[in-house]
Order: structure tokens, then sequence, then C-alpha cells
């Protein structure tokens, strides 16, 4: 079996890669009934799947699948499959409103577990799980690492805190603040920052609440840290909240000229139109940043991503 491709397939699995774009018929291609094991036991088996169970409905969808391409690749399909279906099918009877994620940080051979909720929208807030437009800034921040030596770094909006958790991993002395406004997101945050280590390169992590639309947030966090970056994820989809996003981000620039990075999933091209209308009402204008194609993470690529720097206008 080509392990290559099976660590591959196991980042993909660990962090609930939708199953339809998982390349499994290259990995079964004449596979022997103990490389069937061995799949298994990386896959299923996988010691945090028990420690911190991923979606059970997950596992079903991937065993079904991973089935109905063995049966197409090989003349034995080891009857272990069956029996784990079995198995995971009756797991997932059980309605669960919280799944783990694992997320592989190839970089210094580390895994990022996040607790979520299994819904897009919890308690009115979008702010439980993690978007792809945060995992394509994690691939990012695998090729920009040095920007972020040494500096402070604010996240707007950090929801359950994927991205500023793997810059923890990943930056080296890098003081990194995670910031949003929802009790109940503040608190997942909290509980994903105390489960996950923060690598070796001497970086701290810490959540702190901050709405965007609050003077006082804002006076508070001025006043207590001086960010060298400011970065978001996924916070470009409610017209309503743009004017205080967009004053947010030009006091920040303002006091000390940081670096401000967005990345943003563009569902909706007039949206995106309209934030970049209310950044130029507060003189503010973007440039694309370079987009890296998955390679250390994985996400849903359905929707078009755009990471861009924002600046103040000449
Ligand atoms: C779509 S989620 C993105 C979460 C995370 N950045 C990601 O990409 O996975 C949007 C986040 O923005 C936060 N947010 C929305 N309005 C906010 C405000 N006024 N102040 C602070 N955060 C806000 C929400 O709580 C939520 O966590």
């Amino acid at each position: 079996m080509d392990l290559d491709k099976l660590a591959v397939v196991q980042a993909q699995f660990l962090c609930g890669y939708p199953v339809k774009k998982i390349n499994l018929e290259s990995l079964f291609q004449n596979i022997s009934w103990e490389s069937q094991q061995i799949f298994l036991k990386e896959t299923i088996g996988h010691s945090l799947i028990i420690s911190k169970p991923i979606s059970y409905a997950y596992l079903v969808a991937f065993l079904r699948e991973a089935i109905q391409v063995l049966e197409q690749k090989t003349q034995e399909v080891h009857d272990d499959f069956y029996t784990e279906f079995l198995r995971v099918q009756q797991l997932a009877s059980v309605d669960q409103t919280q799944v783990y994620k694992h997320y592989r940080v190839a970089l210094n051979n580390a895994i990022v577990s996040v607790r979520e909720t299994t819904r897009l929208i919890t308690d009115g807030t979008t702010g439980l799980r993690t978007w792809p437009a945060s995992l394509a800034l994690c691939e990012w921040f695998t090729h920009n690492l040095s920007k972020f030596s040494g500096k402070t770094v604010i996240e707007l909006g950090a929801g359950i805190g994927m991205a500023g958790i793997v810059l923890a991993q990943i930056a080296n002395n890098c003081k990194i603040l995670l910031t949003d406004f929802h009790e109940r997101v503040l608190n997942f945050l909290i509980e994903n920052i105390k489960e996950n280590s923060l690598g070796s390169n001497n970086n701290s992590l810490q959540a702190i609440p901050f709405d965007w639309t609050s003077e006082e947030d804002l006076e508070k966090i001025r006043r207590d840290h001086t960010p060298d970056i400011v970065y978001a994820a996924d916070v470009v989809y409610d017209s309503e909240i743009f004017p205080a996003l967009c004053r947010v981000l030009k006091n920040f620039i303002k006091m000390n000229n940081c670096d401000v990075i967005l990345s943003c999933t563009v569902r909706n091209e007039i949206t995106f139109q309209d934030f970049i209308s209310k950044l130029d009402d507060e003189d503010l204008s973007i440039s694309l940043e370079k987009f890296y194609e998955a390679n250390n993470f994985y996400w849903d690529n359905s929707c078009e991503i755009k990471i861009f720097s924002v600046r103040l206008k000449n």
C-alpha cells in the first residue's frame, strides 16, 4: 500500500473532508487483505476517534464510500469493513450536537483538535464551527510564516479558534490574541485553546472578548495591545456589520500601521463588492494575496476564497 497516499486519506478523514472528494480509488488499486486491515486501523481505528470522537454520521458515510469503492476494486473485501460499518451505524443513532475535527499540521508534525457543533448555525451564530476560509488562511500562514515572527497578532471573529491555534503551532515568538463577541463562541474558543499545545516556538495564545460595534471594546483592546498584524477569516457575509468592521480595521491600521489580512469566501459577489465599497468609504483599499491551493490543509473548495490585505489609500 502507498503509505504517502494513506497519510493523505487519513488526514482528510480526521478533519471530516467530504468523502466524495477523498481519492480512495487509487489507494485501493490492487489492495491486499493485510493492507485493508491497515487502512481500517489508520482511519476508523485511529486512537483519536475514541478519545475525541468525530461525527458518527461522517464515519458511516466514510465507510459506506470505502466499501463501495473496494467492491469495485477487489474481489475480496475484508470482513472487518462490514463489521465496522454495522458498529458505526449503531453509534450514529445517537444525536451528536458537538464533535471533534482533527487537523494534521504537517509543518511540525502535530495535530490540532477542535471541538465544534454539527450545525451551520447554532444559538444564532455561525461561529461554532470551522469555515473553509480559515483553512485556506492556515495554508497561507504556512507560506508566510516569516511575517509573524516576533509579532503581536489579533484575530477578529476567531470563532472556535482553528486558524489561531494553528498559527500558535507554527509561528515563532508570536503573541496571538483571538477575539470574538459571542459568549458561547468564546467558551468554545477558550476550551479549544486549552486542549491544544502551543508548539515549541515560544508563542502565546489568548482569547479575549471584542465586539466590533463596541467603542468601549475597541478602546480597551487599543489600550492593552498594539498589533502588528490583524487578520480575520470569513467575516464578510453580513452587510449590516460592514461599517463597524471597516471602522475597526481602519483604527488598527492608523494606530500602528499594522498589516491587515482577510480571508473571504465569496458566496455572493454583490455582498463582497458592498464590503469593498464600505472599505472605500473609510479610505481603505485591498490588494490580493497569492492564493495557495489545499496542500497542508484540506477544505471544501466549492466556493471561491479570496485572501487579501487591506491598506490605507495613498
Ligand atoms: C462565519 S464565522 C467565522 C469563524 C472563523 N473565523 C472561521 O472562519 O472559522 C464569523 C465569526 O464572526 C464573529 N462576529 C460576527 N459579528 C461580530 C462582531 N460584531 N464582533 C465580533 N465578532 C463578530 C462571529 O461570532 C463568528 O465567530
